[in-house]
């Protein structure tokens, strides 16, 4: 299958499995411990029923939406997604290029191949930055000034990684970065040649953000151990009032799912936050996302924009998000499968492909606008 004859995300995905390295796939594909919540996020928005409505003049349709004031093609942003660049090589350039020119924002990650700068000097639109806070406060506050820097229009904090998740593929697999051959993953990199090359051929081979704050060499085991001892497990509400004492710009909260923490959020005076449990890849039992969805929007009503991930695959999925209270929705691995199988044109094909289907659901739904997508339009039986 190549990307001309790729007709829907999954069709991405498969290439991406066959292409690349099986450790990164896996990465990207798989969540934390028994992966009760990476398959929640999936049932719950697959359970969602959209009314079929006819004979509504739904010839004026556009997919356009808003988000933190800015007009963009769909209401979707590229998640903020760790180590992209081994996907393909320099691969949060191509996405972040594939978004500028869809017209959508793109979001780096702290744990980003290609560093900030390295994304500020190949586009021309400003990106979002997401934040990890280390218990260096001098190091995070330093990642804020280079957003800054480089123009970036919003700062990303995830709330919901202090500590991380296991992910048991990743141990299983050896996963290392920068990528390693060694003699459990020879054969599958053999085979592997063009995504070898891509990524041999990057700039970058391992965290662009953090060069000189990392151990020379070090693989995900010791990174996991790297984030145990970086990361800040005491981060608390007080400090997002810190982060906003050091950023000027919108500020997001990411990875809210109760209830409580949307009323903090409402009180931090950020600008938006994310319904989101990190793509099932943290807390595993946790509800999935779009079911947390509703009850959050009904505490936060308009004071600050809601946007939501994990678990979107599709255009329809955008819908039911929307109408279920989203006014935009985040997404990683649906773009990753595309920036995997295909590069630039690959995370292009995905963007494509959710906007088309995004619009038919809006037609097959009689609607125009996307704000006129609301839960009046899901059949609840
Ligand atoms: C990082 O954010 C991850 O989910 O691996």
């Amino acid at each position: 299958m190549s990307l001309s004859t790729v007709t829907c995300i999954e069709d991405l995905r498969q290439i991406a499995r066959r292409r690349e390295a099986r450790a990164i796939f896996d990465y990207v594909d798989r969540g934390s411990y028994d992966e009760d919540t990476l398959n929640a996020n999936r049932n719950d928005l697959e359970a969602i029923k959209l009314r079929q409505r006819v004979l509504i003049d739904v010839g004026a349709r556009s997919t356009q939406g808003t988000i933190l004031g800015e007009t963009v093609t769909m209401p979707v942003s590229i998640a903020p997604t760790g180590l992209t660049g081994l996907n393909w090589g320099d691969g949060e350039i191509l996405a972040a290029r594939a978004a500028e020119k869809f017209g959508i924002p793109f979001t780096l990650s702290t744990m980003s191949i290609c560093s900030i700068e390295d994304v500020a000097a190949a586009t021309r639109k400003p990106f979002w930055f997401q934040l990890y806070v280390m218990r260096d406060r001098g190091f995070a506050a330093s990642l804020v000034e280079r957003a800054k820097e480089a123009g970036c229009s919003a700062l990303v904090l995830t709330c919901d990684l202090q500590v991380q998740g296991q992910r048991h593929r990743d141990i299983k697999n050896g996963l290392s970065v920068p990528p390693r051959l060694t003699i459990a993953n020879m054969i599958d990199v053999a085979m592997k040649p063009r995504w070898a090359l891509s990524v041999l051929m990057g700039k970058r081979k391992s965290f662009g953000n953090l060069a000189g704050h990392i151990p020379e060499g070090g693989n995900l085991k010791t990174l996991s151990q790297w984030i145990a001892g970086q990361f800040d497990p005491t981060l608390s509400w007080d400090d997002v009032a810190w982060i906003k004492s050091i950023w000027p710009g919108k500020l997001i909260l990411k990875g809210i799912l109760d209830p409580q923490d949307a009323r903090h959020a409402m009180e931090s005076g950020a600008d938006a936050l994310v319904v989101s449990n990190h793509g099932g890849r943290q807390l595993d039992g946790a509800r999935s996302a779009i079911s947390a969805l509703p009850a959050i929007k009904d505490i936060v009503g308009d004071s600050m924009e809601v946007m939501m991930d994990s678990g979107i695959r599709s255009g329809k999925d955008v819908y039911r998000a929307l109408a279920l209270g989203a006014s935009s929705v985040m997404i990683g691995r649906a773009f990753l499968y595309g920036l995997a199988a295909g590069g630039e044109a690959g995370v292009a094909k995905a963007l494509d492909i959710i906007q088309k289907e995004l619009d038919v659901a809006m037609a097959l739904t009689g609607v125009n606008t996307t704000g006129e997508i609301t839960s009046e339009l899901l059949d609840r039986g």
